[in-house]
């Protein structure tokens, strides 16, 4: 398979680039489209043959559900008979965004997208090209990020591309993608409603909409595909929590010791410490304090590490609040195990 990469602008003001898109979508292709988050791996929603082709692109377990995207909330209804109005309050406040609702299924979905569980992921991304996308195709949208199983989430178009060359028919590419880390997952199927995975949308905001919220817990595996390993570049990472002149000193220790020893590493350091590392390979996450920054950079410096061979990264932690409760969930899954990626 060839795969296509088409440019369009932010705003999707030309519409050929859509029209294509959907057309593939429609023929159950695959399609890799921007999202506020990362990039995603389209296929039509209701169609489980193509959504099956996803699986396969990503060597994803089945075991593994994916994320329904759509860009009307009218169609929530479509693919849930159990919407409250609890779920409504949370639709309008957070929609379009980086909030996936848990719900029960209705019949409509195949098996295959909700990997055999009676509960779907839903959610309304916030960028015009995903939204009239969907559109388009007349279809909600299955996409999980266009990766390989198990590597970083792509923020860029050739992210994807170095991971889906030849396994997708398309990429729509508009850019860097704004937030950079996944979306929020709420299930609403238990109560108290319970966070699944950490991500653009904080627990403190969430709470303002409903109070009782449990919130996440990153040692349980509570959501099928939250996998212990996950994340990762292909590089060793080493996580090394903390702040101030104690988490420095613990990460120009380990530099010195992987230094003496001979190793290719990187260290992916927060903005006020890069000098600090300025005799070794160093890569600025951002601001300590601009967690948007940090969450936004945290994929495509994991990503470039990669590509310039290093064996190993020493990664600074950041602050464990808003975004950054997401941030860190990563950073842990990405010193899981490693395993083989092909
Ligand atoms: O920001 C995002 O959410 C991006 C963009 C493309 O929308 N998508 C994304 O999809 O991160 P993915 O497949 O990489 O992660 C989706 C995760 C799955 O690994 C699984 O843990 C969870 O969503 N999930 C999906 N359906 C679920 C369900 N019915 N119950 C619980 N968890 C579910
Ligand atoms: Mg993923």
């Amino acid at each position: 398979m060839k795969t296509e990469i088409i440019k369009i602008d932010y705003l999707c003001t030309g519409q050929s680039a859509i029209v294509v898109a959907s057309e593939k979508i429609k023929s159950g292709g695959l399609v890799a489209f921007p999202t506020e988050t990362v990039y995603g791996l389209g296929a039509d929603a209701l169609n489980a043959v193509a959504c099956a082709k996803i699986f396969q692109a990503k060597n994803r377990p089945l075991a593994d559900p994916l994320i329904v995207h759509i860009e009307d909330k009218q169609d929530l209804l479509r693919l849930s008979n159990e919407v409250y109005k609890i779920t409504l309050d949370l639709v309008d406040a957070f929609w379009p965004g980086p909030l996936t609702l848990v719900l029960k299924k209705s019949q409509n979905i195949p098996l295959i997208v909700t990997a055999g569980l009676e509960t779907v992921a839903v959610r309304m991304p916030d960028h015009p090209v995903a939204l009239s996308l969907i559109k388009e195709s007349q279809t909600p949208i299955a996409a999980p990020s266009a990766n390989l199983f198990g590597r970083p989430s792509p923020t860029t178009a050739q992210h994807v591309y170095d991971d889906l060359n030849g396994r997708v028919d398309l990429i729509l590419d508009a850019g860097k993608t704004s937030i950079g880390v996944e979306s929020t997952i709420l299930d609403l199927t238990q109560t108290p409603f319970r966070i699944l995975r950490p991500g653009g949308v904080s627990l403190e905001s969430l709470r303002t909409i409903v109070s009782d919220i449990e919130p996440y817990e990153g040692n349980k595996i509570l959501s099928p595909g939250m996998f212990k390993s996950h994340y990762s570049p292909q590089a060793k990472l080493i996580l090394i929590d903390g702040n101030g002149e104690v988490q420095v000193d613990r990460v120009r220790e380990l530099a010195a010791d992987f230094h003496l020893q001979g190793y290719q590493f990187g260290i992916m350091a927060k903005e006020e410490n890069v000098e600090k590392y300025n005799d070794f390979k160093v890569k600025n996450l951002g601001a300590g304090e601009n967690l948007t920054e940090c969450a936004a950079n945290l994929f495509s410096v994991l990503r470039e590490f990669d590509r310039e061979g290093v064996s190993v990264i020493l990664a600074e932690g950041v602050k464990e609040e808003g975004v950054g409760v997401a941030i860190m969930d990563r950073l842990r899954r990405a010193q899981g195990i490693k395993r083989k990626y092909v």
